[in-house]
């Protein structure tokens, strides 16, 4: 049994993830972890979304041993750096040139929550306007301005006050799929009376991670996207979770047609699990002055390193089909275990890509299922307002034998927890 009495004894009581799996991890390789007392666990928490390439992937560890090796610069501050060029040129000729996208890059504070801020203090700036719309079970960090935008309540109480000018819109499917959301939205920002300010901004994710696995409908995204054109707001995806291939292509939005006018990237942007966040905007856009959105770590070189190296997934559809290929695995998978249930348990599945949510009827089943599930070498979350989503999350490198390994574990684990309940 790991000795974990020095976390509990001295880390604040703000953690959260350790609490559902108290063990002492020491090595991650690929889609395993690896504790103190030698137990090894299939990783389907995938860091929340940061180990889209797996824990210490072998062809970016090469390269960042090798530029520390070579005394590559670290730290940068926002000064010119080769790691920088060398991630520039590569996210343009990769990523953004193929599909046809004109954006600038702002480099943010490293972590995801600052590239929201910046997306909403520049949607405010370019408009002169002060209201945002988000969205109902809408992440999007925790710093205050992010906040604001953030519906959960358990964190949302944290604060005391201060979380101001965002206009709460239902998103696509809150209240069942037979009521259109976009109408409710279409009818408040055209009306004179609906009493709500113009927005800066609609922010939005395609598919909402820690809100639990909501998927949107293309028609839905199509719709915000027509009335921010008609209403003179941006769009502002946040794909900050869905985002570097989690839905199968690299942006989640690409199926759709979106053409975002400002894209929030960070989690799995550096390839590693380094620290690293980044703010797209249209070039038009771009009217900050210099040091006016400022932060001393904007220039994490080894993150930059390893992120150019993991664009090199995306040089051929290769990737892409893999992540289709597993996500059907796992849809299967997900559906069978459904059948091997009593009904009252099941309430949906849903999800896109390689990223699912098995919406269970009651949150304490849902625990029953992580616990067991941990207990039998599985380490999996869950999302949503009510902590009643598991989310199936592995990262997108995992092998099809590692893969089916963790949802026979899944499977067994949720068929295990339905009968005690
Ligand atoms: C969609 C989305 N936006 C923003 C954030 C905030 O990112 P961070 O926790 O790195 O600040 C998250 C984190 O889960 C997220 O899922």
């Amino acid at each position: 049994m790991a000795d974990i009495s020095d976390f509990q004894e001295s880390e604040s009581e703000v953690r959260v993830y350790c609490r559902s799996y108290p063990t002492v991890f020491t090595t991650g390789k690929e889609h395993t972890l690896s504790d103190e007392d030698g137990n090894e666990y299939i990783d389907f928490l995938s860091g929340a979304g940061a180990l889209n390439y797996g824990h210490n992937n072998e062809l970016l560890q090469k390269i960042l041993q090798d530029y520390i090796s070579a005394n590559g610069v670290t730290m940068s501050l926002d000064l010119f750096t080769s790691a920088k060029r060398d991630f520039i040129s590569k996210f343009n000729s990769t990523i953004l040139a193929p599909r046809s996208m004109h954006y600038k890059m702002q480099f943010v504070g490293p972590t995801g929550t600052n590239s929201v801020e910046a997306a909403l203090k520049l949607a405010r700036k370019v408009t002169g306007r002060f209201n945002v719309v988000a969205f109902t079970n809408g992440f999007h960090g925790v710093t205050l301005g992010a906040l604001a935008a953030t519906a959960n309540k358990k964190h949302r109480e944290a604060t005391i006050g201060a979380l101001g000018n965002v206009t709460r819109f239902p998103f696509d499917g809150y209240f069942g799929h037979n009521m259109d959301s976009l109408i409710y939205a279409e009818g408040l920002l055209s009306g004179k009376g609906s009493g709500i300010e113009p927005p800066a901004a609609i922010l939005l994710e395609t598919i909402q991670g820690e809100g639990g696995i909501n998927v949107a409908s293309g028609d839905w995204l199509r719709g915000l996207q027509r009335l921010c054109r008609e209403v003179g707001a941006l769009l502002i995806v946040d794909d900050i979770q869905m985002g570097c291939g989690r839905t199968g292509t690299f942006f989640s939005f690409e199926e759709h047609g979106l053409d975002p006018d400002v894209i929030c990237l960070s989690k799995s942007i550096s390839g590693y699990g380094l620290p690293m966040a980044l703010t797209l905007l249209k070039p038009k856009l771009d009217i900050w002055r210099p040091g006016e959105h400022n932060g001393t770590f904007r220039g994490n070189n080894l993150a930059f390193v390893t992120a150019s190296a993991a664009l090199d997934y995306w040089r051929s559809s290769e990737f892409s089909d893999s992540i289709v290929k597993k996500g059907r695995i796992i849809r299967d998978s997900l559906e069978r275990t459904a059948e091997k249930i009593p009904l009252q348990w099941v309430k949906e599945i849903r999800g896109k890509g390689m990223v699912f949510g098995f919406e269970l009827n009651a949150p304490e089943l849902a625990e029953t299922v992580v616990k067991t599930a941990f207990k039998s070498g599985l380490i999996i979350e869950t999302c949503g307002a009510d902590d009643n989503v598991l989310k199936v999350m592995p990262p997108l490198t995992i092998s099809e034998a590692g893969l089916m390994k963790g949802l026979d574990i899944l499977h067994s684990s949720i068929v295990k927890a339905c009968s005690i309940h």
